[in-house]
């Protein structure tokens, strides 16, 4: 059986800055470059990678809101570009996004119980009446109340707005949700109780998640695999226990060092690898391994030779000299 969502070779380019003589030409923004992966029913993808890497921009082209540069994205095994052309709404119906900012991703002149109804009239063609219902259980699913229907969105609570937003996205029964960062923009006291009703619905729901965070520990909570992105490659992708425990590539090891550990005797031991540098810029990136520039570990090959993925299924990774000895709790991920 064909996996939910599939990624093939996917590149996303936008046309950047004016360069070359008299600002001829425009330069090329490589924010996605040759990413694959799968995703099955019901399951969760956790996407890490530090700011500029591509996540918003791949999950905004697996919700077909950017067409890709090249490759292919699959949902159920059929072209997303083709299904998305024949029929918006059907596309939509199947694929949901929810944003970071849920201020700014609702309308603030319509009531939250117009734009949760929204997605009924349009979609399924019900009567008001019918969808008044619809409504109201909608918003006592996410946590809120019936009454909540009349109320603006300005009237919210951010963590209620973003209670809002998931609720938009649920009622037409999406097979998958594309999260962008739906806690950061929280108060990190009410982050926990979204994460927890987003398990919860997708417990009794089984749609399929790909879940952008920065934050580790957010998604080591929610994520059966994590992919690992760094300026515009996945570098490594595994089950959420391997990233976590016995990542092999550098950069996976530095991120998960500034992890915190609720031990306060390991917490303690804990050593920070602390990279040097910014992220290099995706209109000109390294040649070969993209992390080289910043890898205490690169050699001539780094720069010669594209890493590509090799591994398993329970974790592949993207670099020439991976770390192989496992995570010890409350010790250096770095090996000396
Ligand atoms: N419409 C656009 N035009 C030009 N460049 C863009 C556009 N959208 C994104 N980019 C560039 O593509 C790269 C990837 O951006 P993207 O927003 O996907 O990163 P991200 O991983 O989501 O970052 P963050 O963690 O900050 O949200 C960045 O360098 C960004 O500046
Ligand atoms: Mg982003």
């Amino acid at each position: 059986m064909s996996p939910l969502l599939e990624a093939r070779d996917v590149v996303k380019e936008f046309r950047g800055p004016r360069t070359g003589f008299l600002g001829m030409k425009h330069a090329t923004v490589h924010a996605v470059n040759g990413v694959s992966f799968t995703l099955d029913a019901g399951e969760t993808l956790g996407v890490v990678g530090e700011s500029g890497c591509g996540k918003s921009t791949l999950g905004r082209v697996i919700m077909r809101l950017l067409p890709a540069t090249a490759g292919e994205v699959l949902l159920g095994g059929e072209d997303a570009a083709a299904l998305e052309q024949a029929d918006k709404k059907a596309y939509r119906s199947r694929v949901q996004m929810v944003f970071q900012d849920p201020y700014a991703s609702l309308n603030p002149r319509m009531t939250v119980g117009e734009i949760l109804a929204e997605p009924f009239l349009v979609h399924q063609g019900l009567k008001s009446r019918q969808s008044q219902a619809e409504v109201g259980e909608l918003l006592r699913i996410v946590g809120l109340s019936p009454e909540h229907a009349s109320r603006y969105p300005h009237e919210f609570s951010g963590g209620q707005r973003q209670r809002v937003g998931i609720a938009r996205a649920l009622a037409v029964e999406p097979e998958l949700i594309v999260l962008d960062e739906p806690v950061s923009a929280l108060d990190v006291s009410i982050q926990a109780g979204v994460v927890n009703l987003m398990q919860k619905l997708q417990d009794e729901r089984g749609m399929a998640y790909f879940f952008i965070a920065h934050d580790l520990s957010v998604v080591r909570h929610i994520s059966d695999r994590v992919a690992v992105m760094y300026l515009g490659r996945i570098v490594e992708l595994g089950t959420r226990d391997r990233i976590y425990r016995d990542a092999h590539h550098p950069y996976t090891r530095a991120l998960m060092s500034a992890v915190p550990i609720p031990d306060p005797t390991l917490e303690r031991q804990r050593k920070r690898i602390i990279l040097e540098g910014d992220v290099p810029s995706p209109i000109d990136p390294p040649s070969g391994c993209h992390f080289r520039t910043r890898c205490w570990k690169a050699t001539e090959i780094c720069a010669e030779e594209v890493p590509l993925l090799t591994g398993d299924a329970d974790l592949a990774w993207a670099c020439h000299h991976p770390i192989e000895s496992p995570v010890k709790i409350g010790s250096s991920p770095v090996p000396a």
